[in-house]
């Protein structure tokens, strides 16, 4: 593939997932997905995953898809190009949950680090949902990964610079 090629679909992967993955950040809400239910005297997901956040999640995931649609002449070449950008947001969403989940298990408080795992989940639970409608390239599925991990430092260095965060990592 040509690396225009693969810059392009690398980005009509990766923004409906980064949307979906930060809007819960600033839009979430009080009610926890799990309505603080607990599974062997651990929180199922706990309060880090709440409906609102979810909910937001998946439909400013699916705008950011719906408007590169029109910036990227690329995205008009997917077929159900829609159901596309639902399964990558909602499994950007599922995946993020599922790695909560997985967390809470392990013993690991909302909101502790879990390296890889943290900065992945919504990326692998995207590619795979997203899979029953388009099977992606290897060459994005690495690009996407590979992005991602240098992504996360990027932004956690400059939250550090902007004094929103006391460590740069
Ligand atoms: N959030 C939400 N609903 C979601 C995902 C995230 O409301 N489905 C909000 C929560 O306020 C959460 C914040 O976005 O605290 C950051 O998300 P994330 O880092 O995924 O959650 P953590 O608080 O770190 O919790 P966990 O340890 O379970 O990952
Ligand atoms: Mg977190």
């Amino acid at each position: 593939m040509e690396f225009l090629e693969i810059f392009f679909l690398f980005l009509i992967y990766a923004i409906p997932m980064y949307f979906a993955n930060a809007a819960p950040i600033i839009l979430h809400g009080e009610i926890p997905l799990d309505f603080g239910k607990k599974l062997f005297g651990k929180r199922i997901l706990g309060d880090g995953k709440t409906i609102l956040g979810t909910f937001s999640g998946i439909l400013v995931g699916v705008s950011a898809g719906a408007l590169i649609y029109f910036l990227i002449p690329q995205a008009q070449l997917i077929d159900n190009y829609f159901t596309f950008i639902v399964f990558l947001s909602i499994g950007a969403m599922l995946g993020d949950i599922c790695k909560s989940f997985l967390k809470r298990r392990i013993g690991l408080e909302r909101g502790s680090h879990w390296a890889i795992a943290d900065q992945w989940d919504f990326i692998l639970g995207g590619l795979i949902l997203s899979s029953f409608v388009r099977t992606p390239e290897l060459e994005v599925i690495i690009v996407l990964l590979v992005i991602t991990i240098f992504m996360h430092s990027i932004t956690n260095i400059l939250a550090y610079k902007l004094k929103l965060k006391k460590v740069p990592w």
